[in-house]
């Protein structure tokens, strides 16, 4: 493995976090890093719901049966999009949120991707709850803590997945 490139596979969903604070500047970092994704003719049609009030986390953590962390993280991000903007709001905020995933493991912090979108009565819970307008998708929630579970690194690396120039269909016995 290249070392410089270790860091991504430290990347993992983490769900259980300890009290300590995430700080404002720790917040901004990752908005930061989430903002300088790749973008579909540079509209950048995201915007970024701060949650840190432990009543709006707990009804974000009723969203569906695996949005439960939303409740013990330090902080929520909502990721919304505007599919009026760019009909690349998905793929723009997806990259946005990968980054903001690696950002918080560069910062030591724990994180998952929590789905919303496409599941329009998960998206209508989130939209109640944080006042987003009907002209706007919530792509997903980000929980943000100091972790309070480890998990190695790792890759998923499967050659299977990877054909040599052109496409070759494999039957399942090889
Ligand atoms: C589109 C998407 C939706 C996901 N939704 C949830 C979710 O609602 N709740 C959750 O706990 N994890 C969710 N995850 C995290 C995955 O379960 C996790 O990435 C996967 O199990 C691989 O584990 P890893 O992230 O530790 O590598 C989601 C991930 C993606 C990319």
């Amino acid at each position: 493995m290249i070392e410089s490139l270790e860091w991504i596979l430290r990347r993992r969903s983490i769900r259980t976090y300890t009290d300590a604070p995430v700080s404002d500047g720790q917040v901004q970092a990752l908005l930061r890093a989430a903002m300088a994704a790749p973008s579909g003719n540079d509209v950048r049609p995201w915007a970024f719901v701060v949650v840190r009030d432990a009543q709006r986390r707990k009804a974000l953590a009723e969203t569906h049966q695996w949005s439960h962390m939303c409740a013990n993280a330090q902080v929520v991000l909502a990721v919304i999009g505007d599919p009026l903007a760019s009909d690349y709001w998905m793929e723009d905020c997806s990259a946005a949120v990968e980054n903001l995933l690696l950002a918080a493991t560069a910062l030591d912090l724990g994180s998952v991707w929590v789905a919303v979108y496409p599941r329009e009565k998960r998206e209508a819970h989130v939209r109640s709850v944080l006042n987003i307008p009907a002209n706007l998708r919530v792509l997903c929630l980000v929980p943000i803590g100091h972790p309070g579970e480890s998990k190695p690194p790792r890759t998923r690396y499967e050659e299977s997945k990877v054909h040599d120039e052109i496409f070759t269909i494999r039957t399942k016995s090889g």
